[in-house]
């Protein structure tokens, strides 16, 4: 990393399958104005695109290239990929849970981890993930590692996915994000954990708002040199 992305300001946010990392992650990037990193759809683009493709999620030279060939495009909300306009089909909990497997593979990370860096640009960034504050942006300001209950953080991505319009079943949903947190928390790679230097934000009982309010707090005062806020 060169000294003057160094001098940009990074605030990470890290924690597991439906915390609220999105919804935190967007409404500080709207405040402060910074750009906004959704750093899992890059694991679900290389997910999506092993199901396309049938290449089994195991196959690690193959999901590397993967890796390296995304050529996504980014407008707004909507993301393309080869031509198509695949948001919608990245949010999928079957794409969700082939990304958590590509995501334990350590090629891939290597492979993604470029273009993951490459986000932070002025005035600032906020990362979501597992391992922003840990791997991929180490000496960020301001770290944030949110967690709630299983079965809270289950309603919500049910409540999100029937919102959407895709398909959801909440004992499949509880079933899969627990085993998505065992894949991503007990993985050798840049495994789910906080950083040691990252404020623990337990959203079980918290809504939104007061979640944004907590962390606007802490960045604030952890960003006070940037000068940005
Ligand atoms: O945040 P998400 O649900 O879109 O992420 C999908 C999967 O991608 C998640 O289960 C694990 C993986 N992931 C990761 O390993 N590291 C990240 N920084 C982001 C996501």
């Amino acid at each position: 990393m060169t000294s003057s992305a160094s001098s940009i300001p990074v605030v990470t946010i890290d924690g597991p399958a439906a915390s609220g990392k999105g919804t935190l992650a967007a409404g500080l990037a709207a405040t402060l104005g910074f750009h906004l990193l959704d750093s899992g759809i890059f694991y679900r683009m290389v997910g999506w695109k092993a199901l396309e493709s049938g290449v089994p999620l195991t196959d690690e030279a193959t999901l590397i290239r993967l890796a390296v060939g995304l050529r996504p495009r980014f407008d707004g909300e909507a993301v393309w990929l080869d031509g198509r306009e695949v948001s919608r089909t990245l949010r999928q909990q079957e794409v969700g849970t082939a990304a958590s497997k590509v995501a334990a593979l350590e090629g891939v990370r290597a492979a993604l981890l470029h273009a993951q860096r490459m986000a932070r640009r002025l005035p600032g960034l906020v990362a979501d993930g597992r391992d922003m504050g840990t791997v991929v942006f180490p000496d960020a300001a301001c770290k944030i590692f949110i967690t709630a209950g299983v079965e809270a953080r289950a309603q919500r991505r049910h409540k999100q996915l029937i919102e959407k319009g895709l398909p959801s079943n909440i004992t499949t949903l509880l079933q899969e994000i627990g085993e998505r947190d065992a894949r991503d928390a007990g993985r050798d790679v840049a495994p789910l954990k906080a950083a040691p230097d990252a404020l623990k934000i337990d959203t079980t009982t918290l809504d939104a708002p007061a979640v944004l309010a907590q962390a606007l707090t802490y960045c604030r005062s952890r960003l006070d040199d940037f000068a940005v806020c």
